[in-house]
Order: structure tokens, then C-alpha cells, then sequence
């Protein structure tokens, strides 16, 4: 089989990182990379709060955090004052799952292409409320429709208190059919938690038209924000109830400021995730979009061809930065092209996602 050339690098873009060019980054999802025009900026916001943390932390700081989330929510198509930053979606799915009053007797659906950090926190929760969590197998290359009806199939009205799906599942890359499936949740009424941990930057306006009661999405991943910004988007009938990890000085504004304000902390990441929304758009949204799922189909041809995959047969529907190669078995050998193996060690840089 021969595997196509590798997309042209949009020009310039390498210049923008601070990556180490003698290593292959494979993986940008975990943890992204921050431009150095946003690693800068941060800076400065650092030296503005060293300068005089006093002024810093106590004039004009939370108004400062509420012109960001505005800005960042109008990117992601939320409502800016149904929105909250979070440090990242993990902390987002801990405050749902904290605010929403599980019981004993209740039940926590999801799917099994989840988070495993995500699967913690809900077992965790369910642990100490004595609610059940109960995970829907989906298998790899259901169709959208397939998807809805497993999950139409697995609520329990009366018994489902929180359904949490996957807008881009991790392992497995797949686009879940959200509006869809939180159309589903709502005829049952059933709420509905999105992780969004990938929408970020990856797609269009993602919040807009789901109608999630609860979605929280990185941008630190694709949105080249500084590590620790997320945002949470909850829906109006929720926002009362949300409560925070951390009780501080602005527990009584309520719902968002309650939220963002977790006490002595470094909001910098937060005050310069903008610049990272810039840079994208200096390079063009759409024109790193295409040019990320060009690199993923070209990177799923690679692995697909090490491991004896014909091109016919490798999932086709990603269409995204991020693609899947399903492979039932391991081959009895590695194949002499696995791309590894054309590599020096320690040259590239990446960590298969383990999924079933
Ligand atoms: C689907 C999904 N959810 C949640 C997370 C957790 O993100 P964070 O570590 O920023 O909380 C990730 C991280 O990659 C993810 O892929």
C-alpha cells in the first residue's frame, strides 16, 4: 500500500510555537501548545501582577475575568453570562456533577467512549451519593442513528438524573450527534452534560444550537489558550444551582462570578486566552481546521498502512483534527513501516489512547 505525501505546513505556523523542533508532536489534544505570542502575553500579565499584586488581585481583577469569558464565550457561540471559566473540563464536570443533587436511587448514564478521568468523577460522585453509574457500550462505527437509538434505549426516566456524552470523543475520535442525542435527553427529560474537552477550536461555535443543560469545553487544547482555561456554558434553569468547588469572596454574586473566583490563584491563563484566540485567527480558523484534518487523515493512512489496514476499510467520517484506525488485533509482528520504527528514539512524541 502506499501512503499519500504529508500536507504541506501552513507557512510560518511552526515559527509561532515554542515546539522542539528535533521531536514529532503527534499529540495535540492532551495538552496543547501554547503560541509564543500567548506564552508572552501571559507574561506580561505576570509582570503586571508582580509589579503590584495588591492593585492586580483587587482592582478591576474580576471585571477583567468577565470581559474574557465574554469574549471567549461570543468564539464559542455560548451565552456570555450563562457561562463560567473553569481551569479546565475536568474541574467543569466535578461541578456539575457536585451541583446537580444526585441520591440514592438515581443513576448517572454515559457511554464508554468517555473520559477515563471523566468515568472516575462520575463513579466518585455516585459513590458518595449512593447513586449508580451505568455505562452504554456504543460500538465504534455505529452511524449517528445507531447512536441516538442506543441512547434513546438507555435512559430511565425517573432513574436517569444526568446523561454525559462526548461532542468529540478522546479514544475513539469520534463527532457524536449532540443536538441529537440531547433532544433524545430532553423528551425523557433527562439533562444533559456535554464534554466538550475537544470542541474548542476544532469546531464551529460548538455550544450553539445543542441546547445542553451543561457543556464545558477546553481552550487549552485547539484554541492555543495558556493551560487551565475552559468554560462551562450551563443552561438558564441550572445556573442557580451550580455551586463551586472552592466557597470565596464571591459565593454571594452567584452564578458566574461565583464560580471564577477561586480564591488566590493565578488568573493570568484566563486574561490571555484571547491572544490565543487571535493567533488562530491570524492563521485562519478554517485554514488550520482543514489543514489538522488533512494531517489526521494523512496520519491515520500511516498507521493504518503499518498495520495492514487497506484505505477502504479505515473509518472515514472524522473529518476533523483527530481520526481513529480501528484495529481488532495486534499484528502477530510489527510491520517494518510502522512509523516508530522509521523514527529515532525519543524523536517523536505520542501516547496511543487505550479504548475497550
Ligand atoms: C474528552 C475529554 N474530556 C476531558 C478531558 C480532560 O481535560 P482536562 O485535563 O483539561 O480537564 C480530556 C483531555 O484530553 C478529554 O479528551
Amino acid at each position: 500500500m502506499s501512503v499519500p505525501q504529508p500536507p504541506e505546513p501552513i507557512p510560518g505556523a511552526r515559527l509561532l510555537f515554542s515546539l522542539d523542533p528535533a521531536v514529532s508532536h503527534l499529540n495535540h489534544g492532551s495538552f496543547g501548545a501554547v503560541p509564543v505570542g500567548v506564552q508572552r502575553a501571559q507574561q506580561r500579565l505576570r509582570d503586571e501582577m508582580e509589579a503590584n499584586p495588591l492593585r492586580f488581585f483587587t482592582q478591576g481583577l474580576v471585571d477583567r475575568i468577565a470581559h474574557t469569558r465574554r469574549h471567549l464565550a461570543g468564539f464559542l457561540g455560548a451565552d456570555p453570562d450563562g457561562s463560567a471559566l473553569v481551569g479546565n473540563t475536568t474541574t467543569g464536570v466535578a461541578v456539575v456533577l457536585q451541583s446537580i443533587g444526585l441520591r440514592a436511587g438515581d443513576e448517572v448514564l454515559s457511554t464508554d467512549h468517555g473520559y477515563g478521568a471523566v468515568s472516575l468523577a462520575i463513579q466518585r460522585e455516585c459513590r458518595r451519593t449512593g447513586a449508580v453509574s451505568r455505562v452504554l457500550p456504543i460500538p465504534l462505527a455505529a452511524t449517528d442513528e445507531q447512536i441516538v437509538q442506543a441512547i434513546r434505549a438507555g435512559l430511565r426516566p425517573g432513574r436517569t438524573r444526568l446523561l454525559v456524552v462526548d461532542q468529540l470523543t478522546s479514544a475513539s475520535a469520534r463527532l457524536f450527534p449532540t443536538a441529537a442525542i440531547v433532544g433524545v435527553a430532553r423528551e425523557h427529560g433527562v439533562p444533559v452534560l456535554v464534554d466538550a474537552a475537544h470542541a474548542p477550536g476544532m469546531l464551529p461555535t460548538p455550544v450553539a444550537g445543542i441546547g445542553a443543560d451543561f457543556w464545558v469545553g477546553n481552550l487549552h487544547k485547539w484554541a492555543y489558550a495558556p493551560r487551565g482555561t475552559a468554560l462551562l456554558a450551563v443552561a438558564p434553569q441550572w445556573r442557580d444551582r451550580i455551586e463551586p468547588l472552592v466557597v470565596s469572596w464571591e459565593q454571594e454574586s452567584g452564578f458566574p462570578a461565583r464560580l471564577e473566583w477561586q480564591a488566590t490563584l493565578d488568573y493570568t491563563s484566563w486574561l490571555a486566552a484571547p491572544a490565543g484566540l487571535f493567533t488562530l485567527r491570524s492563521l485562519g480558523v478554517d485554514r488550520v481546521r482543514a489543514h489538522n484534518a488533512a494531517l489526521a487523515a494523512y496520519g491515520q493512512r500511516v498507521v493504518g498502512d503499518a498495520l495492514g489496514v487497506p484505505p477502504a476499510q479505515l473509518p472515514t467520517r472524522a473529518g476533523r483534527g483527530c481520526r481513529c484506525v480501528s484495529c481488532r488485533c495486534r499484528p502477530a509482528r510489527a510491520p517494518a513501516s510502522t512509523p516508530r520504527r522509521r523514527c529515532r528514539p525519543g524523536s517523536v512524541s505520542g501516547s496511543p489512547p487505550r479504548w475497550r
